[in-house]
């Protein structure tokens, strides 16, 4: 256990209520969620089994929950198809022509694709996956950009019942490698170029330096984003999106699969080198997803939905492909960086669209608020009526810069806590009814029950510090690490394990404190994963990427804070008695070194040498120690247990220098 203290000195007392005119608008009042917590509180399963109900199913589900510790399994024996549920569902009623993305690229193309022709995009691809020989049960890779084709192709994989691996396109070659390889997938999706920045991303070349070392992959569908590139494609391999989807009908039936039917594996940061493969199941994920969207989001069928996450993350998988389309919502997409080539340029996108709903992330946030508000007030943002955040707390500051100068005091800001393994938002406003306060998630919705407690599992008191847990199973939860239970096991379920008061809890590896109105504050990580620019990114993982250069000896990252990205990387790093280096040169070349193995957002913002780390007796890096010295410069606590004082001493002065 992680038995450090937590403290908090954090004191925040402005609370906003919604207003009137939000009310007034929305579906959903204080009674509605009073007799949803009355019914969660007299008996959970029957809550989600009611939640389940709003879905489309081809056969109704036998057994609504079952829980073998710490697996749980939800609505087994029940059939259904999530791409139904965002599309099919949608074509018999006045929705069929309707906008569900409307795409927006970074050069400033426009596309609108609705509800009808996403589903036979959808229905052609899939036909062309079931032509190549992906079968039910089969993963493919995906590796794109924001492109609509991304979405298309998460709802062919759902279709015919392939489970999907989304990597985010900012990821290496290696990272890619790795994560086809770990999933054992049998296809990869991607395209010729991605747009960013005003450059083209090469992602086939990537891929096709990746793929030379995946053994399972035996053809990959490349979605032709520019009309003028030259790409090299490998025959019996490689097919253009295009011609293969050409003379496909556009219409198949979808698979109808089990509710406990896997849906997708999303790799993400863990506490240790190697990341985890998330596994995530159809029937509980589209449940709790859809139901989120509705309270959290107060979905209306005249919004414009705007969520600038990417596919490849969570939030892009939940938020922009499922849980809106399940609704019928308008999505809008854009390819690009929200401040290129201006500042301006994600405002005036919101003007363009009438994007009624904005989510994003407080990174970005703080990184709008830096370049100043005459970029907003140049924008009619007078469409939006709601905000919200995910993936960090949001400091106070930027809370209210958002909160005035993007919502004009007028929308609700729901800050949404979740993970990818949770796969749906589990503590949030609902922006009809909470008040809020700047930096607080708030309350867990209806149907999730949420605690902070101590290390013995009981409750800590209101503002003591404590651990985040979640103490029942929840539908949209992930059933397991891809190929690895015991690590599952270890990693959520083994702090808290089941004794003579409870059945065991889901431990989040964040740190929290309640306070008197029952707003659940988050105060970051116990583990070493760490939040950088709302990516979220094991401190491990970095550790083994600089490793394998073949001058380091050893590595240490841990986190500093910084005013935008949340937090910035250090490494501590010792290299091999026989380097020859320039400490200079050497350090941009351990930043592309990183940079290379992981991706660019695992860069480390600053690189120092040492002789050596400090370690306790039994050789475990004291990053606790490291810490310290960059925060502060001095060191407390108990220090017996360190090995050589000299490895702090020369660090220390390397501080002071
Ligand atoms: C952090 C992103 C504070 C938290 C959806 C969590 C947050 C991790 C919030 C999951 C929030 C996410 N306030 N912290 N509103 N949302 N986090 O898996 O530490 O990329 O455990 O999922 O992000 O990150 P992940």
């Amino acid at each position: 256990m992680h038995d450090q203290k937590i403290s908090s000195l954090q004191v925040e007392n402005r609370r906003f209520s919604p207003s009137e005119s939000f009310q007034a608008q929305s579906s959903i009042t204080a009674q509605t969620i009073e007799s949803l917590q009355k019914l969660a509180s007299q008996d959970v399963v029957a809550f989600w089994e009611h939640q389940a109900n709003e879905l489309h199913w081809f056969r109704k589900w036998e057994k609504s929950f079952e829980w073998n510790y710490p697996f749980m399994k939800w609505f087994q024996g029940g059939l259904l198809n999530l791409s139904y549920n965002c599309l099919d569902i949608h074509l018999s009623t006045n929705r069929a022509n309707k906008a569900a993305i409307i795409w927006e690229s970074e050069p400033g193309e426009i596309r609108t694709i609705t509800y009808r022709q996403l589903h036979k995009e959808v229905c052609k691809l899939a036909e062309a996956l079931l032509q190549l020989g992906v079968k039910k049960g089969d993963v493919v890779a995906i590796y794109m950009g924001m492109v609509p084709e991304a979405t298309m192709a998460m709802l062919a994989c759902a279709r015919i019942g392939a489970i999907h691996n989304v990597i985010f396109g900012g990821f290496s070659e290696e990272s890619l490698k790795d994560r086809i390889n770990d999933s054992k997938a049998v296809c990869l999706i991607t395209q010729d170029v991605a747009q960013r920045k005003g450059f083209f991303i090469q992602l086939k070349e990537t891929a096709d330096i990746a793929m030379a070392s995946c053994p399972t992959i035996q053809h990959s569908i490349v979605y032709q984003r520019s009309a003028t590139m030259y790409t090299p494609m490998q025959a019996g391999r490689d097919h253009w999106w295009h011609e293969l989807t050409a003379n496909k009908k556009g219409n198949i039936a979808p698979e109808q699969l089990d509710a406990e039917h896997p849906l997708f594996i999303l790799y993400t940061s863990g506490s240790t080198g190697k990341p985890k493969g998330i596994f995530h199941t159809t029937g509980g994920y589209a449940t709790q997803v859809r139901y989120s969207v509705q309270l959290v989001f107060d979905i209306r069928e005249t919004d414009v939905y705007f969520c600038t996450a990417d596919v490849g993350w969570i939030t892009g998988h939940s938020y922009i492909t499922y849980g809106p389309l399940m609704h019928g919502a308008t999505v809008l997409m854009y390819e690009g960086t929200p401040t290129y080539p201006t500042a301006g340029r994600i405002w005036e996108i919101i003007e363009r669209h009438n994007v009624t709903i904005l989510y994003t992330a407080p990174t970005a946030i703080r990184s709008f608020m830096s370049f100043g508000e005459r970029y907003p007030l140049a924008s009619d943002l007078s469409s939006l009526r709601l905000l919200g955040t995910v993936g960090e707390p949001i400091n106070p500051e930027a809370w209210m810069w958002y909160y005035s100068v993007i919502g004009k005091n007028n929308c609700p800001i729901v800050d949404t806590w979740w993970q990818t393994e949770t796969g749906s938002i589990m503590i949030s406003p609902i922006p009809s009814v909470t008040t809020i306060t700047p930096g607080t998630a708030t309350a867990p919705l209806p149907g999730v029950i949420a605690d902070v407690v101590r290390s013995d599992g009981s409750s800590c008191e209101i503002n003591e510090g404590g651990y985040l847990v979640i103490k029942h199973p929840v539908p949209s939860m992930a059933r397991t690490v891809f190929g690895d239970d015991e690590r599952y096991k270890q990693t959520y379920w083994s702090e808290f394990p089941p004794n003579e008061h409870h059945q065991g809890f889901y431990f989040t590896g964040d740190g929290a404190r309640k306070d008197e109105f029952g707003n659940i504050w988050i105060m970051g990580r116990v583990d070493d994963v760490v939040n950088v620019s709302g990516h979220r990114l094991g401190t491990a993982e970095v550790e083994s990427a600089l490793v394998a250069h073949p001058d380091v000896a050893e590595a240490a990252v841990i986190a500093k804070p910084d005013e935008v990205k949340g937090n910035a990387l250090i490494a501590f790093v010792t290299m091999n008695k026989t380097a020859q280096y320039d400490p200079k040169l050497m350090n941009e070349e351990l930043r592309q070194w990183v940079g290379k193995e992981i991706g660019s957002i695992a860069k480390p913002d600053e690189i120092r040498f040492t002789e050596q780390l400090p370690k306790t007796r039994s050789g475990k890096i004291m990053r606790r120690l490291l810490r310290e010295i960059v925060a502060s410069g001095t060191i407390s606590g108990d220090t017996t247990t360190l090995e050589d004082f000299s490895a702090l001493e020369s660090l220390r002065k390397q501080e002071e220098e």
